[in-house]
């Protein structure tokens, strides 16, 4: 049902979606069975594609070519996808997008493989874009992604930190992609320069808050729409904007407390669950993402009215409401 609201949204470049997919298809062909196999059950598993539509958007404030969009699309969500397959070895998920990880069908060996399988093609799509910039703002972009993940590693299970430690880390694992993947479609489409910067701050600030919902998501929604448990966040020992507000009450330190160590009971987890949906923590986590979505609608604000600028509001209004 959420899917196909997104999905609707969609609907004025459905065509130029439609030939990114096939492109998509085509560039994790491999002569390997079993890097071709995981690579393109992750890509027809489906996903929200929202990195891909952003390149698109953005696209549509300069001189539009769908063959060089679609490089960029291309690389963006494989930039993505080759993150997914390497994280959920890191969070050890057995599900995504409603499949079995490429972990948990092989293993931990053939998910490394497959995610930079999956980055190297990300690399020849966008090798045949000539704006050496674009190079060097993806390398960038897939360095912080790295660092961000190196980060959450350190932050692991320690209590002591702050809601900046957690925005610094969302920064860089999520905003920063949403938000080059707009400033590249601007760029790859010769947007003057106040656009491309405009774009790029409407990605960050709708990126912010689209990690601030999955977040909150993971603590408010079921095992099954999840398909993983409710509360891997915690049960990893990841500290997520709706537990900064609660992490000093005293009756909530003992779910923390076996949360991180490892001992919580499936009765605890749903207890804690209940406690936290009932704290208030989720409602301003919630009013947190509230004001980065507006922030990103501000920033293109000014921009010329179309259909692609709709597309931006409405998708950035679908990400403050999401339960997808
Ligand atoms: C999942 O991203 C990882 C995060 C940054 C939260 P998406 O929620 O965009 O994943 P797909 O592509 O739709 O599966
Ligand atoms: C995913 O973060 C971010 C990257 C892939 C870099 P999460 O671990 O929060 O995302 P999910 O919940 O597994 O999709
Ligand atoms: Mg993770
Ligand atoms: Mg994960």
């Amino acid at each position: 049902m959420e899917k196909m609201k997104l999905m609707a949204l969609y609907t004025h470049f459905r065509k130029d979606l439609n030939y990114i997919e096939k492109e998509l298809e085509r560039s994790v062909d491999s002569s390997s069975p079993i890097i071709r196999q995981a690579s393109l059950l992750l890509l027809r598993a489906g996903g929200k594609r929202i990195r891909p539509i952003f390149v698109i958007l953005a696209s549509k404030f300069g001189k539009y070519s769908l063959e060089e969009v679609g490089k960029v699309a291309v690389s963006l969500e494989l930039v993505h996808m080759g993150s997914l397959v390497h994280d959920d070895v890191i969070d050890d998920s057995d599900m995504r997008r409603g499949f079995k990880t490429v972990k948990a069908r092989w293993d931990n060996r053939i998910a490394m493989y497959t995610g930079d399988f999956i980055f190297s093609r990300a690399l020849t799509s966008i090798g045949e874009i000539e704006i050496p910039e674009v190079h060097q703002l993806l390398a960038e972009t897939m360095l912080e992604i790295c660092k961000g993940e190196i980060i959450q590693i350190d932050y692991q299970r320690k209590p002591e930190q702050t809601v900046r430690d957690y925005l610094r880390r969302i920064k860089r694992k999520t905003a920063l992609l949403l938000s080059s993947s707009c400033e590249l479609g601007a760029l790859v489409s010769g947007a003057d320069q106040a656009t491309v910067r405009r774009l790029r701050r409407f990605g960050y600030f709708a990126g912010m808050a689209f990690q601030i919902i999955d977040d909150i998501l993971d603590i408010t929604s079921t095992d099954e729409e999840l398909g993983k448990p409710a509360g891997s966040d915690l049960l990893n020992g990841h500290l997520t904007l709706p537990i900064f507000y609660i992490k000093e009450d005293p009756s909530f330190q003992f779910y923390m407390e076996r949360s991180f160590d490892g001992t919580l009971t499936e009765q605890e987890r749903d207890q804690m669950l209940t406690y936290i949906r009932r704290s208030g923590g989720i409602e301003k986590a919630q009013a947190v993402s509230d004001l980065y979505l507006q922030k990103a609608l501000r920033e293109i604000e000014s921009l010329p009215d179309g259909e692609a600028k709709k597309a931006f509001e409405q998708i950035a209004a679908f990400i403050g409401k999401r339960n997808y």
